[in-house]
């Protein structure tokens, strides 16, 4: 729709209107004449003004109802697709594309019409979109949960049987136990994805000595890397930062268990920490199973486990890489991964050293 200066429109529609008054008049005007004569009556010429007048103003009226019905801007016709979009988006259905049929030159893209059928558009694309993450999201869920109470019940079953030996009897029970604990892990990181997902998550940036958490955080772990008799090795300078530390220690233990779960017995891990100008940067090296190329790119979405066939041996559920990644979101640090299948990986974590405009 082209729009003329406002001036010119005004202009225009103030004669619009006088002529369509002129036209009723001298319409009202003839009729009465008619009409008198056939009545043969001569009435008062002030009587025959307002005559005149009042039904020269009904004519008037009328005909702009007539114009203003037929005669509307083609665009208004247009409101009943997008209050029709409207209506199927609060059903729930997102399949909305709406054509805009008038041009599109750059008046007409600032044209209020345009606009809302662009937002229309979007907002239609934007909510399929979060309802297929939603169904995806569910999906993966009840498939994670599953699995493990399929084999919960299967040898819950099997243990009914007497005959079974003492050894057969604690193998399923082991089985039973490793399955509840990955159920429990499971809901755990859920629950704290759910956490970091609200606006109820917690956000307490504290200054905190890096190094001194991570050499804890190693050492928490020994029994661990013992057990897989892991060459755990670190090299940290002293670094100070400012940041959430309990959402911090999530960040270095999900690592550090990774590199532990992936890394075969006899391998080596090393943790190096250094310091930019403005960041902390911190390597978690280790000589594991590595990660193909083509993985590198998904591994920090939810549920995502790069070689499915280990991950079911080693346990996970493919959730600890996407904490990690929205935990270096909220503190505006980033996260990398660099590994070759076979080869080992390393993770690099750069965190700005103080917290300015972060997300609080
Ligand atoms: N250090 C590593 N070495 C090899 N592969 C890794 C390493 N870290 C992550 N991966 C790959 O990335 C995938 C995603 O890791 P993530 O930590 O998110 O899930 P997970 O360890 O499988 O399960 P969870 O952490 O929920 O227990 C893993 O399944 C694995 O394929
Ligand atoms: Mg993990």
């Amino acid at each position: 729709m082209n729009r003329k200066p406002s001036f010119l429109h005004m202009a225009m529609n103030f004669v619009l209107v006088l002529l369509a008054l002129l036209a009723s008049w001298i319409i009202s005007f003839y009729i009465t004449k008619a009409a008198y004569s056939a009545m043969a009556w001569t009435p008062h010429d002030l009587l025959s003004l307002l005559i005149n007048a009042v039904l020269g103003f009904c004519f008037f009226g009328i005909g702009i109802a007539i114009v203003s019905k037929y005669f509307r801007p083609r665009e208004h016709y247009f409101l009943n697709d997008m209050l029709e979009a409207l209506r199927r988006i609060s059903n729930g259905d997102f399949r909305i594309n709406l054509e805009w049929e008038f041009g599109r030159n750059n008046e007409q893209q600032r044209h209020p019409y345009v606009q809302l059928v662009d937002s229309i558009n979007s907002m239609a694309a934007n909510l399929k979109e979060m309802e297929e993450l939603r169904q995806e999201f569910i999906s993966n869920v009840s498939h994670e949960i599953g699995s493990p109470l399929t084999s919960i019940s299967g040898f819950a079953k099997a243990l009914k049987d007497d005959k079974l030996n003492v050894e057969q009897r604690h193998r399923y029970l082991t089985i039973i136990e490793t399955e509840c604990i990955r159920l429990s892990k499971l809901s755990d990181n859920l629950l704290k994805l759910a956490v970091l997902d609200s606006d109820r998550r917690p956000f307490h940036p504290t200054a905190y000595r890096l190094d001194k958490q991570l050499v804890s955080l190693i050492l928490a772990c020994e029994p661990q890397w013992e057990e897989k008799k892991i060459d755990m090795s670190v090299e940290a300078d002293e670094v100070e930062i400012s940041a959430d530390e309990d959402l911090m220690s999530q960040v270095w233990l999900n690592l550090i268990h990774n590199g532990i779960k992936f890394t075969p017995e006899g391998g080596k891990i090393t943790i190096f920490l250094t310091r930019t100008e403005d960041h902390a940067v911190v390597r978690i090296a280790d000589t594991g199973s590595g990660i193909d190329e083509q993985d590198h790119g998904r591994i920090f979405e939810r549920f995502y486990k790069a070689d499915k066939a280990r991950a079911r041996t080693v346990g996970g559920s493919g959730l600890g890489l996407s904490i990690v990644h929205k935990i270096m979101e909220l503190h505006r640090g980033s996260i990398a991964v660099s590994s070759k299948l076979g080869e080992g990986t390393e993770f690099t974590v750069s965190l700005p050293l103080h917290l300015e405009g972060a997300e609080a």
